[in-house]
């Protein structure tokens, strides 16, 4: 099954051009398997994990729609891609749970294709085990390599067999390839890649490879193209962007970025994640106090309020500098909302130890936090310490920590109530059609009587009940 590829030109060796040219040869494929099928392919791309993995998800689907593939819910579409997450092991456990149910499907359809990308792909037992029990899969590939989806997708077509393609590293970024944004008035935008600090539970290092940053000029014109495009607010992405920059030829800090970024006229909210407390630097405090368009929203992940248990784990803060940088940004920017990622059960974590995790949120007093049970990833310097805490100490630790987020959470959020608030309507509601969801710059969600045909616009709304964790208003006119 080989249709008339005619495509006169040598395949490009540089890139992107190189992908356009298997773009455009995919495309032939799709046509004709869409031509013996007598009705387009379909595609969907399930995503698990973080907003990163969000992003890269859009750009798969941008080539999928480029070749010719419709989207379309899972359970309908030919070709599905999942798009993994590795970062706790129930992550891996999901995905094989839902592989296990694509099986039956794929043999009852021939034109069924199955495509796993993403964190997980990038640790070899997982490749071993795809390759020994899981034969039916048809393209896996890792984080490093995404842009080429559409010359593994040829190869798929081509060879008839499973394709895998990972790659340990790389120190390549390539630009201006096509992507589909899931909103049209927001988007991600990548600033940097891969993780160079080795916090010795995570395993993001070893599966996203070294910290590269994207030239600023490349992410400026990326946004002014978003803003023609429509966008009023980005989430600029990273795994540690504070250390954005440090890398470049010519190095540039995270700060002086925001400031070029806060000059695109049309831009009206900038927001980012993540940012490591080590390297968040006055001059970035200073940026965030004088800005416009930077949201009031800091997410500042603490892991863990002991400073022995922050030592084992490689994170080069104490609880006193924690608390101390929050104060500072407190101070320069008031009101500003903080959220917080937080592990419990780390290996010697102590009760003692898990009370210095609550003294810091009740001092704090975080606006949310995202709350883990410590998962053990093999190969990281964590899962080889000694004291791993036995699993029902964990739990009960954990639901006493979630019981103090929320409650906390729920006082702070109810301070806003009765104020007026400046919200992007991002959807209309999910529970009452009658309604439309606004985002607050402080990250909350409002629902507020209003049509469809504000999506996408700005809204000043009195938030006139809070309810926990979002709340409901009325628009202000
Ligand atoms: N176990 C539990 N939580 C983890 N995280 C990272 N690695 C692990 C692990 N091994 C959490 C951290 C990080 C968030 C994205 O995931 O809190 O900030
Ligand atoms: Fe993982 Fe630490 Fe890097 Fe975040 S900063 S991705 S927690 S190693």
């Amino acid at each position: 099954m080989n249709p008339d590829i005619s495509l006169s030109s040598e395949i490009p060796e540089t890139e992107p051009q190189r992908q356009y040219y298997y773009i455009e040869k995919a495309k032939q494929y799709v046509t004709e398997k869409a031509r013996e099928i007598a009705r387009p392919l379909t595609f969907c791309v399930t995503t698990f994990g973080c907003q990163m993995n969000a992003r890269d998800s859009e750009k798969l689907r941008g080539i999928l729609e480029r070749i010719g593939y419709e989207e379309a819910a899972e359970d309908e579409a030919d070709f599905v891609i999942y798009n993994t997450c590795t970062v706790r092991e129930n992550a891996n456990t999901r995905v094989y749970g839902r592989l296990g149910q694509l099986k039956p499907r794929k043999s009852r359809n021939p034109h069924m294709m199955i495509g796993l990308c993403g964190c997980m792909m990038q640790e070899p037992e997982v490749v071993e085990k795809l390759k020994k029990s899981y034969r039916f899969v048809d393209l896996v590939f890792g984080t490093h390599n995404i842009y080429k989806f559409a010359e593994l997708i040829v190869s798929r077509f081509e060879s008839g067999g499973m394709v895998i393609d990972i790659w340990k590293d790389t120190d390549k970024i390539v630009e201006d390839l096509p992507n589909e944004r899931k909103y049209s008035f927001k988007s991600g935008v990548n600033i940097m890649f891969g993780c160079n600090n080795f916090c010795s539970y995570c395993i993001v290092p070893y599966v996203r490879g070294r910290e590269r940053s994207r030239a600023p000029e490349a992410i400026i014109r990326e946004i002014e193209h978003l803003v023609e495009d429509g966008v009023t607010e980005v989430m600029l992405l990273g795994q540690n962007v504070n250390s954005y920059g440090k890398t470049l030829d010519t190095p540039v800090t995270f700060a002086a970025l925001l400031k070029e970024i806060e000059k695109i006229e049309g831009l009206e909210r900038i927001r980012f994640m993540t940012s490591h407390p080590k390297d968040l630097s006055d001059e970035l405090i200073e940026v965030m106090g004088s800005s416009h368009k930077i949201c009031r929203h800091l997410h500042l992940p603490v892991q863990s309020g002991s400073t022995d248990i922050l030592k084992k784990m490689n994170r080069h803060y104490t609880k006193e500098q924690y608390l101390e940088l929050v104060r500072k940004i407190r101070e320069a920017v008031p009101g500003i909302s903080l959220t917080t990622d937080i592990i419990v059960g780390f290996p010697g974590e102590t009760e003692e130890d898990f009370q210095e995790t609550l003294d810091v949120v009740r001092r704090v007093r975080y606006d949310s936090a995202f709350t883990f049970i410590y998962s053990k990833r093999t190969g990281t310097p964590a899962a080889v310490m000694e004291e791993q805490v036995p699993g029902e100490v964990v739990k009960d630790r954990f639901d006493r920590l979630l019981g103090e987020v929320q409650s906390i959470a729920r006082e702070v959020c109810s301070v806003h109530e009765g104020s007026v608030q400046r919200a992007l309507v991002e959807s209309v509601s999910d529970h009452d059609s009658t309604l439309v969801t606004g985002r607050l710059g402080n990250n909350l969600l409002v629902h507020f009587p209003g049509s469809p045909d504000l999506i996408g616009t700005y809204a000043d709304v009195e938030l006139t009940e809070c309810k926990g964790f979002y709340y409901i208003g009325k628009a202000c006119r």
